[in-house]
C-alpha cells in the first residue's frame, strides 16, 4: 500500500467540481486517509512548490494557488502515486483533452496553469508534500 497527496485546485473548487473528483478516487478503488479544505498564504504556496521556485511559472503558480480555497486529501491504494497521476493525466489540460480526455484535469481543467489538480509525483515529493499538508492526528 502507498500513500498520495492530491490537492483540488481554486479553479476546480470554484467549479463545484470536489464532489465529483473525490468520487472518482473512491470508484478507482482508493481509500481516503484524510481530507481538508484549506486556503494558502503566499510563504506556504511557496514552500510547497519549493522545487519550482527557478521556473519561469513559479510566481503565477503561487498567485494561483492562493487565488481562493483548496481541497487536500491523502489517497491510499496499491502504487498509488503513479495510478493517481494517470488518473489525473498530463499537466496541461488542453493536452489532456487531446491525450487522455477522461482523465481529471481533461475534465475539469483549463490549461497549463489552472488544470484543476495536484498530485505528488514521486515517492520523495510525497513524502515532502504529506506532512506539509497534514499533521500524525488528521490521518486516520
Ligand atoms: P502541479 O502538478 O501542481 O505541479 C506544478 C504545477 O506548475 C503544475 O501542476 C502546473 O499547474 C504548473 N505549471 C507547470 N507548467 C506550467 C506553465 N508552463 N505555466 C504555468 N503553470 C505551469
Amino acid at each position: 500500500m502507498q500513500r498520495t497527496l492530491i490537492i483540488i485546485k481554486p479553479d476546480a473548487v470554484q467549479k463545484k467540481a470536489t464532489g465529483k473528483i473525490l468520487d472518482r478516487f473512491i470508484e478507482e478503488g482508493f481509500e481516503i486517509k484524510a481530507l481538508k479544505m484549506l486556503r494558502f498564504t503566499e510563504e506556504q504556496a511557496k514552500q510547497f512548490y519549493i522545487v519550482h521556485k527557478d521556473r519561469p511559472f513559479y510566481g503565477e503558480l503561487v498567485e494561483f494557488m492562493t487565488s481562493g480555497p483548496v481541497v487536500a486529501a491523502i489517497l491510499e491504494g496499491e502504487n498509488a502515486i503513479q495510478r493517481v497521476r494517470e488518473i489525473i493525466g498530463p499537466t496541461d489540460s488542453e493536452e489532456a483533452r487531446k491525450v487522455a480526455p477522461n482523465s481529471v484535469r481533461a475534465l475539469f481543467g483549463t490549461d497549463k496553469g489552472k488544470n484543476a489538480i495536484h498530485a505528488s509525483d514521486s515517492e520523495e515529493s510525497a513524502s515532502y508534500e504529506i506532512p506539509f499538508i497534514f499533521s500524525g492526528l488528521e490521518v486516520v
